[in-house]
């Protein structure tokens, strides 16, 4: 066996977004690109060398290619142990359960989320830090660094190692352990959720669930725990097979994409309950019988509810979320006293409030809940977490929603995308919308008074690191809000995101569809950052 010093040139694009580097897969397999981003990992998180890592990823194509190669750098970069999901299958969330309960040095996690997979399409690659959760930037900017002057990798020579059998082996010096990671994850998820009350709600005969694994990773956890565990009808969990192109689709949970899922839970023979999570399993849908629970209301329901639910009764210490993300948490924070956290978008932002014990639950609008029980977003937690509540209330989703709706008032919520769109174009319309800001505060425009007008800069209230330019926010002083950024995750071109957001508090008005809510924002996002003459786009390309 030898360890080899392969000679490379930096590229110049490794910068990690988001949410790690996520690019086509071609330029993932351009000879050396993979190899010098993995070994910029090594050469910067130095205790990996002679520590522990965790590897493993949501099954798309090039996973099982990109893991051997990882595995035969790790054994030439001196690790001593790596924990590698069976089949390198790893969720996101089950990633980050194992590098905190096996005190790893680390993770690496192959995903590009819910973005597509095959040949063609999408592959990422993202470093974990040992509490579990995303590099924070000081570890993604050092990492992109060394990108810019590697001029050498290290690999060993050695075959395959065979991924689909549990059990240890090694390469040279270095243990490969390969674990079926549905066993850590379903011991910690019956630690936080009443597991026999759920069962005696599907025992009961009256509650029916569709889960939607879309192809994509959860399908093993969920039809474990699910199926076997929670006794929920065989057939609960469809599209339960992670395909390496996600059977063609696009594996992420929204109304447009899962259409299959919300198709069951409509009508009298509808399902009680619908979720579904995406390619690497931290982002979840939840919906009810013909209804649909924002993200944004979903993390402001769970904060309200969650001395229900067995891992939370003793108290929730406060509550986190993405700028973006609706207030509605906002408000429930206020009743019950508790700190409301606005970070930047990306969950790397929660990590050090969660280190810190300054919150204990937290999420995105975009699909994204979590607790401090690991350091990811985690897609099963948010349906568990419901599937608790659900049990414990004996309420149907809907009138769980509208009586929060009821107690404080109704968010209403869309997000308008625009992908793929001149990179060029994006950045002079942002920068333009930014020179307005100033001369927009106070003033009125068709009828709403705007409050506020600022480009989002972030504190961390516990390192004070500042992180600045993370997107523009227009605040109204009816509490509707509209937001624009540039989307950290695409690929090609570049993508706007419009965040709209209306309050109602009167219980008598919160039943209106919400697209008839937003119009008159709509009309002034649009016209406000001249969408259409700057990107040639009268309509957005999804709306969620
Ligand atoms: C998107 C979401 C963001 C999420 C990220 C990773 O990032 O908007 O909330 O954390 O994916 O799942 P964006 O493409 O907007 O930068
Ligand atoms: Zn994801």
């Amino acid at each position: 066996m030898n360890n080899n010093n392969v000679a490379s040139q930096p590229f110049d694009d490794q910068r990690p977004g988001t949410s790690g580097l996520r690019k086509k897969v071609k330029v993932f397999q351009t000879p050396h690109y993979l190899e010098n981003f993995v070994q910029a990992i090594f050469d910067t998180q130095t205790d990996l060398s002679g520590g522990s890592l965790v590897l493993g990823g949501d099954g798309r194509f090039y996973n099982r290619e990109a893991i051997q190669i990882i595995l035969r750098m790790a054994a030439a970069n001196g690790v001593a142990k790596v924990i590698v999901g069976l089949g390198g299958l790893l969720s996101t969330p089950a990633a980050s359960c194992l590098i905190r309960k096996y005190k790893t040095d680390g993770g690496i996690i192959l995903s590009a989320s819910h973005n597509p997979g095959g040949p063609d399409e999408d592959f990422g690659i993202k470093f974990n830090t040992p509490n579990g959760g995303p590099a924070p930037e000081s570890v993604t900017e050092a990492i992109f660094s060394r990108t810019k002057q590697i001029d050498a990798y290290r690999i060993t020579d050695h075959d395959d190692v065979d991924l689909d059998q549990v059990g240890e082996m090694r390469i040279g010096e270095t243990l490969i352990q390969i674990v079926d990671s549905v066993i850590d994850y379903t011991e910690l998820m019956a630690d936080l959720f009443d597991f026999e009350r759920i069962h005696q709600l599907f025992n009961s005969g009256a509650f029916t669930m569709c889960f939607d694994a879309m192809h994509a990773v959860t399908g093993p956890y969920a039809k474990h725990i699910f199926e076997e565990r929670l006794g929920a009808e065989p057939g609960t969990v469809i599209n339960s097979t992670p395909k390496v192109d996600f059977g063609g689709g696009h594996p992420d949970p929204n109304l447009v994409h899962a259409h299959e899922l919300v198709t069951n839970t409509q009508g009298h023979n509808g399902v009680d309950f619908g979720a579904a999570s995406d390619g690497d399993g931290d982002r979840n849908m939840i919906l009810g019988r013909d209804f649909f629970v924002t993200p944004s209301d979903s993390l402001a329901v769970i904060t309200a509810n969650a001395h229900l639910v067995k891992g939370y009764t003793s108290g929730i210490s406060g509550v986190a979320r993405s700028m973006p993300t609706s207030q509605a948490a906002d408000r429930v924070a206020e009743k019950l006293g508790l700190e409301c956290y606005e970070t930047p978008t990306g969950w790397k932002f929660f990590g050090n409030l969660l280190d810190a014990g300054k919150i204990t639950l937290c999420g995105e609008e975009s699909f994204g809940t979590g607790s401090n029980h690991i350091r990811e977003k985690d897609g099963m937690w948010a349906v568990l977490f419901w599937l608790n509540l659900l049990a414990v209330r004996q309420q149907s989703v809907e009138s769980i929603v509208r009586e929060h709706w009821k107690s404080y008032g109704r968010n209403y919520y869309t997000r308008y995308d625009y992908e793929a769109i001149d990179k060029a174009a994006a950045e002079a319309l942002m920068q333009s919308l930014g020179d307005k800001l100033d001369s927009l505060v106070d003033s009125d425009i068709d009828g709403y008074q705007v409050a506020y007008a600022d480009n989002f800069s972030y504190t961390d209230p516990v390192d004070s690191s500042i992180s600045s330019n993370q997107g523009i926010r227009i605040g109204f002083t009816d509490g509707s809000r509209i937001v624009f950024r540039l989307s950290g995750t695409g690929t090609q071109g570049a993508t706007l995101r419009v965040y709209l957001e209306a309050y109602e508090p009167d219980p008598q008005k919160q039943t209106s569809p919400t697209e008839e809510v937003m119009k008159p924002l709509v009309t002034i996002a649009q016209n406000l950052a001249e969408i259409a003459q700057r990107t040639g786009r009268t309509e957005p390309t999804v709306i969620t």
